[in-house]
Parts: C-alpha cells; structure tokens; sequence
C-alpha cells in the first residue's frame, strides 16, 4: 500500500488537486482519496494528518456526501475546506444552512487567534471564497479563529483535538498566505517533514508499477512529447524486460516529426521502438468528421484499437502505459463534479470497454512537475522544454474536415511558425505555439491576382500547467515576418491572423 504524509478526501472541487500540489510543492506528500474511503483503509496510509475537500454538495441536501464518521476517532489531525468545513462543523453539532450572503472572489480575512495554521502570517489577509452555504454557529469544542466580513466563522479550530476548518480556499493562489497555511498544517499541526521531492515521487511510482503489473508485459504508447517519454523512462528503470514501446503514426504528426520522434527515442531507453503506420486508418476514420468531440472519440478508440490488435500479436501483454497528466482527467471530467470541457484522447476519448489495463504514473501530476520528474529521470532539456502536443494531433487544429490536403497546409504553415519562433528565441519563452487552418477562406490579391484562400490563424500561450493560459505578446516584426513567409511559401494560404484570447474563456487548442 502507498504511503503519504497527509490525505486529501475528494468531495468533488474543482481545485482538489491543487490542495495536494501545493504541499507537494512544499515537500510534503500529499495523496488524494475518495470521499468514502473507509477509516480502516485509511490506517493503511500511515498518514499524519487528513483534508477534507471543497465540493458542491451540501450537507443537508438528501445527496450529501459523508466520509466514514471513524475518520474523526483516528486521532490524526484534520483540516476542513470549504464543503470540508461544513461536514466537520456538521458533525460536531453546529447547523450548516444556505448563505444569505453568497461569497465568490476574494474577500479579507481578521485572523482571531493563531492556531497552527495562522502560525508567523499576517492578522489581515485576502483570501479566495467561493461557497454558497455557511456554518451558523460553532461546534462544541471549537473557537474562531479567523472572521471576514460576512463570515463570523471564517476559520475555526479545536486546537486539543487538532481540528481546523476554513470557509476559504487556501489552495488557490489568489488566497495571499494559502500556500503558507497548507504548509502550517502539515508542519505544525501534522509534524510533517518537508522532505518529500521529486526523485520520491519517482521511487514511489517505479514500485507502484512493479506491483501493478506483476511478471506481465507493458506496452507503453509513446507520441515523442515529454509525458509520454516520462512514462517510458520509468518503465524503463522498472521493468525494462517487460516494456514494449509503441509509437503511431497517426498521420497527424507535424512536419518531419516522425523521423525527429523515432531517432530521438530509438536508442533513448534501451528498448526497441515499434512504429506503426497508421495513416490510413486514422484519415478514412476522419473522412467527413467535423465536429470536434467525435474527432477526438474517433481518434481516442482508434488508439486503443491499433495497441490491441498490436498487443494480440505477442504474448503476455496486458497492460498499457500513457503520459496521462491530472489536466487530461479534470477537463475531460472523469474526476470529482467537474464539467466536461473536451475529451482528451486519452481519457474521455478512450472506449468504454478495454482488454487493456492502464498504467498511468503521471495522472496525478502537472505538466511542470512532470518536466521536473523528466530531468530527475535524466532526460534531456531538449525533449523535457517541448511544446506540448495533443494526441489527436493536427486533427484538432484543422477546423472542419480533416483530409491530406489541409494536413499538407498546416504542417507547412506550422513548421514556418516554430522555425521563427527558434531563430527569434521566443520557442522557450512560449509555453505552447503552433498554426490552427480555418474553414475560412477570404479574398486576397496577389501579384495583379485576385485570390481566394484560407487563412490561418496563429496561436502562441504563456503558462504553467495549462490549466491557465494568457496569449503570449509576441513582438509585432516576428509576427509579420511569419505572416509574410506563411502567405508566401505556403500555397493555398492568403491570410493569417493571430490569436489574442487567453484561456479561460477561450482553450489553448481550438477544438
Ligand atoms: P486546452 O485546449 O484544453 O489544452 O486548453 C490544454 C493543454 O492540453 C493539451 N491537450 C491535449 N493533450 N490529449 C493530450 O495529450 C488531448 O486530447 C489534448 N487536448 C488538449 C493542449 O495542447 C494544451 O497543452
């Protein structure tokens, strides 16, 4: 059984996983669990401490979620957020009732009394509220340790049993000393040692695999991106022997990308790499497929029916590996409340039914805390620093139709864009950049030509995990140097626009 230092019960918040990253960042390691687990199991853990998360139920609704009532005889320290507050408040006989005042956004917060958690921060400080029902009065036992405005229980704790409960939500950056307060619990009131870093996240995981596939074979699907790599470096330092690498050519690739994939990776892990070509399969599949969630289904089954098939010719293989990041799970919502945003190949846009099992060692982490893990693993900056790159590939960057003519297009347009952009010194500056071609044609003059073309649009972001994204602000000569070289050189293209719409509202990928 995996160990941690402190366990995050999941009661569906959108930012659960940024409660146990924020700790992890601290060196604390922090694992999330279902709401329900049973305090039997959770003895299993030797953990020193519990959160309780946010969620959008309410605990006096006929569907509120309870955790196993035995977790607050365990002795260990435990701290409520948000709906985590409430069920504690609850249970200790406080009433929870719907908010008159509604708090969403930041609000200020007077620190009462320093327990623990306010343990050297400041009295006054901005937090981030987003909750619709409140605790009325406090549990027996409990004092308040913080108030806001509209909230005389904004924090409360009952220091002899080591149990805090917050209103607010620490986790996200836009609480001031949030990061610090996560900290403070775990240090002062769980005694837990910042010692955790990402070469323990690697022992962790290179055993986990071990116990989870046992003496059978892995076949670990691998697109050339750091995820994926990652993925094959850990197996590689695990389970060599049973590792099977596997790399598709969709089809749907960049510009020379398959020759770059396969030499860069051919001898990198000691394992032979398999190509399949596949680039029929995945256009006839395509043929006629416009809208963007069935393009990503198609592409996400068709997937996994080239690994089985491929998997049925050997022997012993019952499993399969992918570089699947916590971004992909909570966008393509298979975690917790959240909203399908778009099924990400490898999540949402995977069958219902498989022969395969997953492997999946990242589906806990961020892309920057897997690019940390890659530089553990001894990857090169080079592969560890690349652009992300979807699975569905180009498919999901050419708007309408996906044929061999606009593929054809957009690679050319593409590979224009991130020559500048290296020659310029903006590819490292740039957390993702890449061409989408439009369903959009204009009118255009060329030479005493009139034309009438596509366009393209230019799309280029700044950000940490991708779950946030700000357009990056290129400079205005390197993008008319691009547009000019992409109308030039690339035929059927008499237009390009960039992207200025940063994410939310908009995605970094169009579709
Ligand atoms: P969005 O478009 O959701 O993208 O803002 C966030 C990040 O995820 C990448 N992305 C994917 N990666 N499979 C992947 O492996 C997918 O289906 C997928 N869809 C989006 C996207 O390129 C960006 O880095």
């Amino acid at each position: 059984m995996e160990k941690a230092d402190i366990l995050v019960l999941d009661f569906g918040s959108q930012y659960t996983q940024l409660i146990a990253r924020r700790l992890r960042e601290q060196g604390v390691y922090a694992l999330i669990l279902p709401f329900n687990i049973s305090a039997k199991e959770i003895k299993n853990y030797d953990a020193k401490g519990i959160i309780l998360s946010g969620g959008p139920a309410s605990v006096y609704a006929n569907d509120a979620y309870f955790c196993d009532k035995e977790i607050f005889n365990l002795g260990l320290p435990i701290l409520g957020i948000c709906y985590g507050m409430q069920l504690i408040a609850h249970h200790f006989g406080a009433s929870v009732v719907a908010a008159s005042h509604k708090e969403y956004g930041k609000a200020k917060i007077n620190v009462k009394y320093d327990c623990a958690l306010f343990n050297n921060l400041p009295k006054s400080q901005v937090v981030w509220m987003s909750h619709s029902d409140r605790v009325e009065n406090l549990p027996e036992g409990f004092i308040t340790t913080a108030i806001s405005e509209n909230s005389p229980f904004c924090a409360i704790a009952n220091e002899e049993k080591k149990i805090y409960a917050l209103q607010f939500h620490p986790e996200v950056q836009h609480s001031e000393f949030g990061k610090n307060i996560l900290k403070n619990f775990a240090k002062f009131a769980c005694n837990c040692e910042s010692v955790w870093n990402m070469g323990s996240f690697a022992k962790t995981q290179i055993a986990k695999i071990k116990e989870q596939v046992g003496d059978k074979k892995v076949l670990c699907a691998i697109s050339g991106g750091v995820d994926s790599s990652v993925v094959a470096a850990l197996l590689a330092s695990s389970i060599k022997e049973q590792t099977i690498l596997v790399f598709v050519d969709t089809g749907l690739l960049r510009k020379n990308e398959k020759e770059q994939v396969e030499n860069a990776l051919k001898l990198k892990f000691g394992i032979e790499l398999n190509t399949i070509d596949a680039r029929e399969i995945f256009l006839t599949k395509l043929k006629g497929v416009i809208d963007p969630e069935q393009k990503r289904k198609i592409i996400g089954n068709t997937f996994i029916e080239i690994f089985e098939e491929f998997a049925k010719k050997q022997s012993g293989v019952e499993f399969l590996a992918q570089g699947t990041l916590y971004t992909d799970i909570i966008e393509s919502s298979v975690a917790g409340s959240s909203k399908t945003i778009k099924s990400h190949h490898n999540v949402g846009g995977l069958p219902e039914k498989m022969n395969l099992k997953l492997v999946e060692p990242l589906k806990e982490i961020f892309k920057d805390e897997v690019r940390l893990l890659g530089l553990e693993l001894g990857l090169s900056k080079d592969l560890v620093y690349r652009h992300p790159f979807p699975g569905p590939g180009l498919a999901i960057r050419i708007m309408g139709e996906v044929n061999e003519e606009s593929l054809n297009i957009l690679k050319e347009a593409d590979d224009i864009f991130i020559q500048e952009l290296k020659a310029n010194g903006y590819y490292d500056k740039t957390w993702q950049a890449f061409c989408v071609l439009l369903n959009v044609k204009s009118v255009g003059v060329m030479g005493d030509n009139r034309t009438y073309d596509n366009a393209i649009a230019l799309r280029a972001v700044d950000a940490s995990d991708g779950m946030t994204a700000t357009f990056s602000h290129l400079p205005y000569e390197l993008l008319e140097n691009v547009s000019r070289r992409i109308i030039n050189e690339v035929q059927g293209i008499n237009r390009v626009v960039y992207d200025i719409s940063s994410k939310p509202p908009a995605t970094i990928e169009w579709e």
